[in-house]
């Protein structure tokens, strides 16, 4: 079953390239116009919507902090991405011209389940992003955009995390394209870009022995941090979380510019600090302020560890390990930037001598609040 490979784990990140494929599948026509019409809920009603609510646990959660940065900017909407498990008992301000998007791969969530029912309660429209057909979060939504990335056996979330982006990413356009905020050539552009990453994914799939081998070189630490900006901070969150779940070791991620509000007193000689760089063609505002950082962090002595673009030079003098990515736009990046960093943990924890797709507490759906 494991088609070959060592665990489900690897397996499953190894299939990403097609999960993502199968995602983007006739949801989008030759003429660069997205068809979602899976979605039962009146373009109408979606054109009256005033405020996008992202609800969805853990790794769900990070695919949601990225939407959120991707439907701002492509809907202006104002969008706002909540744990689930804090939703309800903050008495969230909600009405009929709310979207509230749940995010689940199982489906099964129970935080997640309470906290769509909450906002059907308040009148609010819910669509739900998941993986599992006929699962319960879909039905108790108005509608449903699944995920196609095919049943995820191992614990740890991998390609239904990118293929949650994806389908985040459609349904930002899609409301975009409604309002007519994001038109032709450019929703155009962006589905081009999205249309390539199945294939850019496979690249850096193909460039892990280095980050193989950085892991297990890891194997005795402690303590390991990721920082990253912007959409690069939910993925520094995301790396964390996969280090933690399947290492078992202290793993943080931080809003790079928070370092020196604090965190930067965790920095020692030689530890460990992954950190994912932005784009520096675009907004050079946020790769210089990155270069800043890694600067910073390895004048302290840390061991810097940087996911950066293909033929970013500007990060090469402060890296004492480089990972490289192909070039994508700054809100698509996250699809190519978390790759490395799932099989840096996957590797890491084996190194350890864990069993990756059962790591030790956790089960695959939490059907308990
Ligand atoms: C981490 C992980 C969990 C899930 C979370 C939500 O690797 O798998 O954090 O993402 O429990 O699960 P779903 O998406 O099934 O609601």
């Amino acid at each position: 079953e494991k088609g070959g490979y060592a665990s489900f784990m690897l397996k499953e990140i190894a299939d990403q390239p097609r999960a993502v494929a199968d995602t983007l599948l006739g949801r989008i026509d030759g003429e660069g116009s997205l068809h979602l019409d899976e979605v039962r809920i009146p373009d109408a009603d979606l054109r009256e919507v005033d405020k996008v609510v992202i609800v969805a646990c853990g790794t769900a959660f990070h695919a949601g902090m990225i939407a959120k940065y991707a439907i701002e900017h492509w809907t202006r909407l104002p969008c706002e991405t909540e744990l689930a498990s804090e939703f309800r008992y903050r008495d969230p301000i909600l009405d009929q011209r709310t979207l509230v998007v749940a995010i689940s791969q199982s489906g099964e969530t129970m935080d997640t389940l309470m906290a769509l029912r909450h906002a059907r309660e308040q009148g609010a429209k819910v669509l739900a992003i998941c993986n599992t057909n006929g699962s319960t979060i879909p039905r108790e939504s108005d509608a449903v955009l699944y995920t196609h990335a095919g049943p995820e056996v191992a614990v740890a979330s991998t390609k239904a995390f990118l293929t949650q982006l994806v389908a985040c990413y459609l349904v930002a356009l899609y409301l975009g394209q409604l309002r007519g905020t994001k038109w032709g050539d450019e929703i155009r552009t962006v589905v081009r870009q999205l249309s390539a990453v199945p294939g850019e994914v496979e690249r850096v799939l193909e460039t892990m022995e280095p980050v193989r081998e950085l892991a297990r070189s890891l194997a005795h630490h402690d303590t390991v941090l990721f920082l990253g900006r912007h959409v690069g901070y939910p993925v520094a969150l995301e790396g964390a979380l996969k280090l933690k779940e399947l290492a078992y070791m202290h793993a943080e991620g931080f809003a790079a510019g928070e370092l020196k509000h604090g965190p930067i007193a965790l920095v020692e000689k030689g530890l460990p600090v992954v950190v994912i760089a932005p784009s520096p063609r675009g907004r050079s505002v946020l790769h210089d302020k990155i270069v800043s950082n890694i600067q910073e962090i390895r004048a302290r002595g840390a061991r810097t560890i940087v996911v950066a673009e293909e033929g970013d030079q500007a990060v090469v003098p402060y890296a004492d390990h480089l990972i490289t990515v192909p070039a994508t736009p700054t809100l698509l990046q996250p699809l190519v930037a978390t790759v490395p960093l799932q099989v840096f943990a996957c590797e890491l924890a084996t190194a350890r001598g864990n069993e990756v797709d059962q790591p030790r507490n956790l089960a695959k759906s939490v059907t308990v609040e």
